[in-house]
């Protein structure tokens, strides 16, 4: 755009089915054309490349502006048999603007290609190599629009396709991107960052510099950081297809595609499927260091969500003897997702009892120690997750270390309360269950007491899974910030969970007390910070000092992240100790008996 004068731009929309313009002016320096809709005529460019249903094109006459891309893709299968990589060609066409969902940005496109002329034949075509002087992602924020924060709230205050603004490629992932739409580009030293998704796209980084590296080799999403130098790699234009058993951290040969964008990602399409070349090691971690001592003064404490789990999950085994060989059977362990005796079977049965002697059995049929439990069935199907499954929290506790401090559960819909002592009313009990605002279509907090089986030594745990973030939209996506699925819900459920502790806590500032589980949200979000700051509870990664970058349970997109999380009241911060053991985000999908991996902490809780 930069040779563009005002003049021309105006000459340009009003004769507007006979403009020769170059490719950069057709992408201009935005994320959309000003040409769009409009037909242009004798566009040049050296053929990159070819895919099923079009070819993309280099420009032969660039301009100074690296913002302005000077590749695009031509959309026409008619074309691709008629044009060879290398050939130096000139078409007209109508640039267009497409989306497959208004979640998504536009891709800059020339549609219905006409006049093709081959001008000469036989040119030499070289990738861009990314990471190469000019051309280094940014490497903390996507978009000016999304204020420094991608979290923050309200979300989808602006939109990237009305704003339409001008690029700032040396500051923002998203405009970086698009300064490159079209381009051919090699990624050299690729390392794969997410496992393939079922189609194989395969999220990587290259020799360029990233922030947030963790030691297994992938990013972890931080306060202010999360991650726009990484990119996806699509299907192959060549027909192959991505291996879908690449690990977080495997080294993979070069890559060389073309960057486009679809299904709400910026992409490269490569030329031919990608091919790991290493794979980190040990393709396992190590088990926790943590071992329940038997008494109140080195307290283990898991948690695990299992993913579904029924009686007849074939992960049922796998997550048992994760339990006794990687966690060493703690005391005390917070599951989430546990489907009640039939698992997704959509009927009236809200019972869990069998899936839980079956999970105990499992345990101790593994050389673990001889599990009880304690839950409460939720109302049939008011609690989200799978239909029928009827998930729910669940203790596994050892009997030999601690026990209920007077049992007396409470049913579906009793809501807990705290009593002078402090004690529960009920023991466990659902927190504040008829609370629609906070609970529809979602798992209710489950609050226990326990004590050592001397009598002397009590504390209280609250074991939550927040709502999910379904129904989001992505990092890469139109809406800015973007939308963070089920944000406002999980602020309510904070707010009630957190009240509820504080109110232990009121009655005993020296209570102990253990809330851990899956809340489906990072520490620097709004519902966390809210719920850090209204219960008084102190968050664990941060008083065990787990370094930023190691704080992961799960693999989203590009990101490592953090949605599994224990807080613990200021008495019980002394030594604590804490560990993610990341045997599920480490290996391929078929691997991994859940989508989370578990934690284990080691507390004192002696009074
Ligand atoms: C396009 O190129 C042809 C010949 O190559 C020329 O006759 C025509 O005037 C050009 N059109 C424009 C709009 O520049
Ligand atoms: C294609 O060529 C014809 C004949 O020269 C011309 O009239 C027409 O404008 C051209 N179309 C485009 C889009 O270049
Ligand atoms: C490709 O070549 C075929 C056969 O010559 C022709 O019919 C078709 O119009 C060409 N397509 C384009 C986009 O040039
Ligand atoms: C974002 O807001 C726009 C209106 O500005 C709306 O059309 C769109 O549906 C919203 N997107 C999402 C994912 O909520
Ligand atoms: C729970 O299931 C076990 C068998 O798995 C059975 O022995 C026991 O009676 C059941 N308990 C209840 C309360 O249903
Ligand atoms: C919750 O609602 C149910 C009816 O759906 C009622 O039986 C129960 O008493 C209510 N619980 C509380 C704590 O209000």
């Amino acid at each position: 755009m930069k040779f563009l004068s005002s003049l021309s731009v105006a000459a340009a929309l009003f004769f507007s089915s006979i403009s020769a313009v170059t490719i950069s002016e057709i992408n201009g320096n935005k994320f959309q054309s000003s040409y769009k809709n409009q037909v242009v005529s004798n566009v040049t460019g050296l053929v990159t490349a070819k895919g099923p249903n079009g070819i993309w094109m280099r420009s032969i006459t660039p301009d100074n502006d690296a913002s302005t891309s000077e590749s695009i893709y031509v959309f026409s299968s008619g074309i691709v048999p008629n044009v060879t990589v290398g050939d130096s060609i000139m078409l007209g066409g109508r640039v267009s603007e497409y989306r497959s969902s208004s979640a998504y940005l536009y891709l800059t496109e020339i549609t219905s290609p006409v006049n093709l002329t081959i001008v000469s034949k036989g040119n030499t075509v070289k990738p861009i190599t990314i990471g190469d002087k000019n051309t280094v992602p940014p490497t903390e924020q996507y978009t000016s629009l999304d204020k420094g924060d991608i979290f923050g709230l309200p979300n989808n205050q602006s939109l990237i396709s009305t704003t339409n603004p001008v690029l700032q490629r040396t500051k923002f992932g998203l405009d970086f991107w698009e300064s490159l739409s079209g381009e051919l580009v090699t990624v050299k030293k690729a390392t794969a960052i997410s496992k393939p998704s079922s189609f194989g796209d395969t999220w990587v980084i290259g020799s360029w510099k990233v922030t947030g590296k963790n030691s297994r080799g992938g990013l972890t999403m931080r306060p202010g950081d999360a991650n726009p130098e990484a990119i996806i790699i699509g299907t192959p234009l060549d027909g192959t297809r991505n291996p879908d058993d690449t690990v977080l951290g495997a080294g993979l040969a070069d890559i060389t595609g073309v960057i486009t964008y679809a299904f709400g990602f910026y992409r490269i399409l490569p030329l031919t499927a990608l091919k790991v070349t290493s794979s980190p090691s040990p393709a396992l971690p190590p088990a926790t260091k943590f071992v329940a001592a038997g008494g109140c003064k080195e307290l283990t404490v898991g948690s695990y969500n299992v993913e579904n789990l029924a009686p007849s999950s074939a992960h049922l085994p796998t997550i048992a003897s994760d339990i006794v060989n990687y966690l060493k059977s703690p005391a005390l362990v917070f599951l989430q997702e546990i489907q009640d005796d039939n698992g997704p079977t959509n009927d009236a049965i809200v019972d869990a009892n069998v899936t839980l002697t079956t999970l105990a059995s499992a345990i101790s049929d593994a050389g673990g120690v001889s599990y009880e439990f304690a839950d409460i069935d939720p109302v049939d199907d008011q609690d989200g997750g799978q239909p029928g499954g009827n998930i729910r929290v669940a203790y596994l506790y050892n009997p030999k270390i601690i026990r209920l401090s007077n049992p007396n559960p409470g049913t579906s819909t009793q809501a807990n309360e705290v009593l002078p002592g402090p004690a529960l009313k009920y023991n466990p009990g659902r927190i504040d269950p008829n609370n629609t605002a906070a609970w529809t279509a979602s798992r209710k907090p489950l609050a226990a007491a326990w004590e050592t089986l001397d009598g002397k030594n009590k504390f209280f745990t609250v074991n939550v899974h927040f709502t999910s973030k379904g129904g989001g939209s992505s990092l890469h996506g139109d809406p800015r910030t973007p939308v963070n699925g089920g944000v406002d819900q999980r602020i309510t459920q904070a707010d009630v969970t957190a009240s509820f502790i504080s109110q232990i806590l009121a009655e005993d500032p020296n209570a102990g007390i253990i809330t851990a589980g899956d809340f489906n949200e990072f520490a620097f979000v709004k519902p966390i910070e809210d719920f850090v700051s209204k219960s008084g509870l102190k968050d664990l990664d941060v008083i065990a000092k787990i370094k930023d970058v190691e704080r992961y349970t799960y693999l989203f997109d590009m990101n490592c992240q953090q949605l599994d999380h224990m807080f613990v009241s200021n008495s019980i911060t002394k030594k604590a100790d804490y560990e993610h053991i990341h045997k599920n985000t480490w290996v391929p999908y078929d691997d991994a008996p859940s989508d989370h991996d578990p934690s284990i902490a080691k507390l004192n809780v002696c009074q």
